[in-house]
C-alpha cells in the first residue's frame, strides 16, 4: 500500500501531494525523535542505572520482592538496567509501536528476551491481575518522561494514573523527586524574542506600536535555550537562583499549582525574564542528583553534561519591573498539568498568558527576534531611502515584515503589503492604523493563483522589495520563494521598477562541531548493553523520511570553522526565474585547517543593493580554527 502525504512546498506556498512509504508518518517522528541524542546523554544513563542498582538491592537485603515497572520504555534501556540489577520481575511498557517494536529486538539481541515483559501500550491502558499485564501492582517505578518543561511530555498524568492504578502505596519512584529552579533576569536580547519594540526610522520618525502589542501578556509556549552559549553581556543575573516547585513523584502530584517565593535581589536592573531549570533526585536518599542548570550554577560547574533533548528555559515575565538591589521581590510559579508560568507580585496569582495581540500567535521567536534587531532594520531602511521618492509605488512581498511600513514612513505614495498569513497581516493592519497610515496603505494576502487578469494594483509598481522572509520557510533557501513571487508579481512592475533584494548568495562552510553531531551520531553500546537495532531503525527512517539537512540556530551549538566559506550559488532577483532553470553547483573545497568535518553550515546572504548585504549567517569575520559567530535570527 502507498500512503500520500500533504507537503508544503515552501517556494510556492501550495500544499503538494507526495507518494510515500507506508510508514512514512512513523519514520518521520523516529528519525527526527531525540532518542539518539538522550542516549548518548551518559549523566543521565549512569545516574539512572546506580538509582536503580541502589533500590533494587536495598529492597533486596529486606527480603522484598522488587517488581518494577519502566513507563515509556523507548528502547528498553532502562528495564535492561532493571534485569540487569536482578529484579524479580520487569514490565516495560511503551506507547509508541515502531519504538516499542525496536526495544523487542533490543532486549532480545542482549538476552532479555524473557526477563522483561514488554508491552506495546500506553501506560493508562495496563492491566493489573492474574492475566493483567502486570501479574501485581509494581513496588519500583523507573520511568523517564521529562522534556526542558519537565512535565511539558504528560509526566503528571502518567505518575498519578501509575500511583492510583499500578503502583503499591509504599513503592520506590525513580527519580523520587523533581526541583524547579528559578533566576529572575535582565536581558534585552531574550527580551527582544518576546516583546515588539517600536522601530527607529532614520529620519527621525518612529514606528510606534498600539496598546494592545504593548502590554500583550504573551503566550505560555516553552522557550528553550541553549543558555550557556548565550554571551554574559546580554544578560544580567539579578538574583540567585532559587527553588520555587517541587515535584514529589512517589505520590499523587498536583495537577494545577501557585508558589510564591520572596526572593532579595542583588542587583539593580530591570526584571524582564526568568531563566528556568530543572533538577531530578534520583534515589530515595537524595545522593544522585542530576541537574540541567546551566554552568554558573551547576553543581558539578563547567563539567556538566551536553545535552540538547534537556535545555534551559525562558519564561518572558508579563511585565517587566524596575527593581532594587537588596529588595525584596515575590516571584510567583504556578503550573498544570503541562506548562509552567511566572509572574512578580504577589496581589494578584497569574493565570497562564495569553496573547491578545496576535503577534505570538504569528510569530516564532526567531522572528520576533528578527523584527526587532537595529542593525537589521537599519540597513533595509538605508536601502530603502536610496529607491524611496514621493511618487513610489511599492510592492512588499514577506510575511511579518516592517518594510511595507518603513516605506511609508519614508513618504512612499502608495504601498501594497502582500502576506501569506491572515494573524500576521491583522498585527501589520493594527500598527498601521496606529500609526495614522491608512489610505496609500494596502494589506493583501499573497496569492499566486489569483492575481492574473484581476490586478488590484491601480498602476504599474515601481519598486518591489522583500526582506525576505516568509512564516512557512524552514531551510535557509526557503526564503528564495522571494525569487519565484518576483517572477510571477512581473506583470505588475513598471519596466525600470527596482527590486531589492537584488541578488542572493547561497553560502557554505566545514565546520568541527563540538556536541551538535551527537544528536544524530549512532549509538552502538549505552552502559554496557547493546543498542545498535535502535540504530538501524533510525538510519532506516531517516533514509525514507528525511532530507540530510536540518535547520539549527547554529549560534547554540558551539563549533569551530575548517574551511575558508565559499560560495555556492548566485541568485539574481533582476531576472525572472523560469520553470525549466536549473541551478547545480559542484566545486571541491580545501580544507583550511587541520582536524575534523562534522558539518557543513549553509545560509543566504541578500544582497539588498550595491552597498547592504544582510547575511543569515557568521555575523563576524570567519577565521579557521577558531569559533563562528552565527547571526542570531536566523537558522542556518
Ligand atoms: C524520553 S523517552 C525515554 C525512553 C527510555 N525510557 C530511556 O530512558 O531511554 C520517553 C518514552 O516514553 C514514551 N511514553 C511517554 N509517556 C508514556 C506513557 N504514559 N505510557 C507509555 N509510553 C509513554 C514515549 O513514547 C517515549 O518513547
Amino acid at each position: 500500500m502507498s500512503v500520500f502525504t500533504q507537503k508544503l512546498n515552501p517556494i510556492n506556498g501550495n500544499l503538494e501531494w507526495h507518494l510515500q512509504n507506508d510508514n512514512y508518518d512513523y519514520h518521520q517522528e523516529i528519525a527526527r525523535s531525540a532518542y539518539a541524542d538522550m542516549l548518548h546523554d551518559t549523566e543521565r544513563n549512569e545516574k539512572y542505572y546506580s538509582s536503580l542498582r541502589k533500590t533494587i538491592s536495598h529492597l533486596k537485603k529486606q527480603n522484598i520482592k522488587t517488581n518494577v515497572l519502566d513507563i515509556g520504555t523507548g528502547t528498553g534501556l532502562l528495564s535492561m538496567m532493571a534485569a540487569k540489577c536482578d529484579a524479580d520481575s520487569v514490565t516495560a511498557c511503551e506507547a509508541f509501536k515502531p519504538i516499542a517494536n525496536c526495544a523487542k529486538q533490543v532486549m532480545e539481541n542482549n538476552g532479555y528476551k524473557n526477563k522483561i515483559k514488554l508491552v506495546t501500550k500506553h501506560s493508562t491502558g495496563l492491566t493489573v491481575g492474574i492475566d493483567g499485564d502486570l501479574q501485581e501492582k509494581a513496588n519500583i517505578l523507573v520511568a523517564e518522561l521529562f522534556d526542558t518543561e519537565l512535565i511539558g511530555e504528560g509526566a503528571i498524568p502518567s505518575f498519578n494514573h501509575a500511583h492510583e492504578n499500578l503502583l503499591k502505596d509504599d513503592c520506590y519512584v525513580i527519580p523520587c523527586a523533581a526541583t524547579v529552579y528559578a533566576q529572575v533576569v535582565e536581558s534585552q536580547f531574550v527580551s527582544n524574542w518576546y516583546r515588539l519594540n517600536p522601530v527607529q526610522v532614520s529620519n527621525g520618525k518612529t514606528i510606534s506600536l498600539p496598546e494592545n502589542i504593548i502590554n500583550c501578556p504573551g503566550a505560555s509556549a516553552v522557550c528553550d535555550c541553549q543558555l550557556n552559549q548565550l554571551p554574559s553581556p546580554d544578560f544580567h543575573l539579578l538574583t540567585e537562583p532559587i527553588p520555587v516547585l517541587k515535584f514529589d513523584f512517589t505520590k499523587q502530584i498536583p495537577i494545577k499549582r501557585n508558589e510564591t517565593v520572596e526572593i532579595k535581589v542583588n542587583k539593580s536592573g530591570h526584571a524582564q525574564a526568568v531563566f528556568v531549570w530543572w533538577e531530578l533526585q534520583m534515589d530515595f536518599e537524595g545522593e544522585i542528583i542530576l541537574s540541567c542548570a546551566p554552568k554558573w550554577a551547576h553543581p558539578e560547574g563547567g563539567k556538566s553534561q551536553w545535552r540538547d533533548h534537556w535545555m534551559q528555559a525562558v519564561y518572558f515575565l508579563p511585565k517587566a519591573v524596575t527593581v532594587d538591589k537588596d529588595q525584596s521581590l515575590t516571584l510567583q510559579s504556578s503550573h498544570d498539568e503541562f506548562s509552567l508560568w511566572f509572574n512578580l507580585g504577589n496581589e494578584e496569582l497569574t493565570p497562564s498568558p495569553m496573547c491578545v495581540c496576535g503577534a505570538h500567535i504569528a510569530y516564532s521567536r526567531t522572528k520576533f527576534g528578527m523584527m526587532n534587531d537595529a542593525t537589521r532594520l537599519k540597513k533595509y531602511t538605508k536601502a530603502l531611502e536610496r529607491i524611496i521618492k514621493s511618487d513610489s509605488i511599492c510592492l512588499s512581498l514577506s510575511d511579518g515584515s516592517w518594510l511595507p511600513l518603513i516605506a511609508a514612513k519614508l513618504g512612499a505614495k502608495k504601498i501594497y503589503a502582500m502576506d501569506s498569513e491572515l494573524p500576521s497581516r491583522r498585527v501589520l493592519e493594527s500598527v498601521a492604523a496606529a500609526n495614522k497610515i491608512k489610505g496609500q496603505f494596502l494589506v493583501l494576502p499573497i496569492c499566486e493563483n489569483n492575481v492574473f487578469g484581476n490586478s488590484v494594483f491601480g498602476s504599474k509598481v515601481d519598486i518591489l522589495i522583500g526582506e525576505p522572509y516568509f512564516l512557512n520557510s524552514v531551510l535557509p533557501w526557503d526564503n528564495l520563494r522571494f525569487w519565484y513571487l518576483r517572477s510571477i508579481y512581473n506583470l505588475f512592475l513598471s519596466d525600470d521598477a527596482k527590486i531589492m533584494p537584488q541578488s542572493a548568495v547561497l553560502k557554505g562552510i566545514g565546520l568541527n562541531l563540538e556536541h551538535l553531531w551527537k544528536i544524530k551520531a549512532p549509538v552502538g553500546i549505552v552502559e554496557e548493553f547493546n543498542i545498535e537495532a535502535f540504530d538501524q531503525v533510525i538510519s532506516k527512517s531517516s533514509n525514507i523520511s528525511d532530507e540530510s539537512i536540518e535547520p539549527h540556530p547554529l549560534w547554540e551549538y558551539p563549533g569551530t570553522a575548517v574551511t575558508l566559506p565559499w560560495t555556492l550559488l548566485e541568485f539574481n532577483f533582476i531576472k525572472k526565474i523560469h520553470s525549466h532553470d536549473r541551478l547545480e553547483a559542484k566545486q571541491a573545497i580545501p580544507f583550511a585547517q587541520d582536524g575534523s568535518c562534522n558539518a557543513v553550515g549553509l545560509w543566504i546572504e541578500w544582497q539588498l543593493d550595491e552597498q547592504e548585504i544582510i547575511s543569515c549567517g557568521p555575523s563576524e569575520q570567519i577565521v579557521p580554527g577558531k569559533p563562528v559567530v552565527w547571526d542570531r535570527f536566523c537558522k542556518q
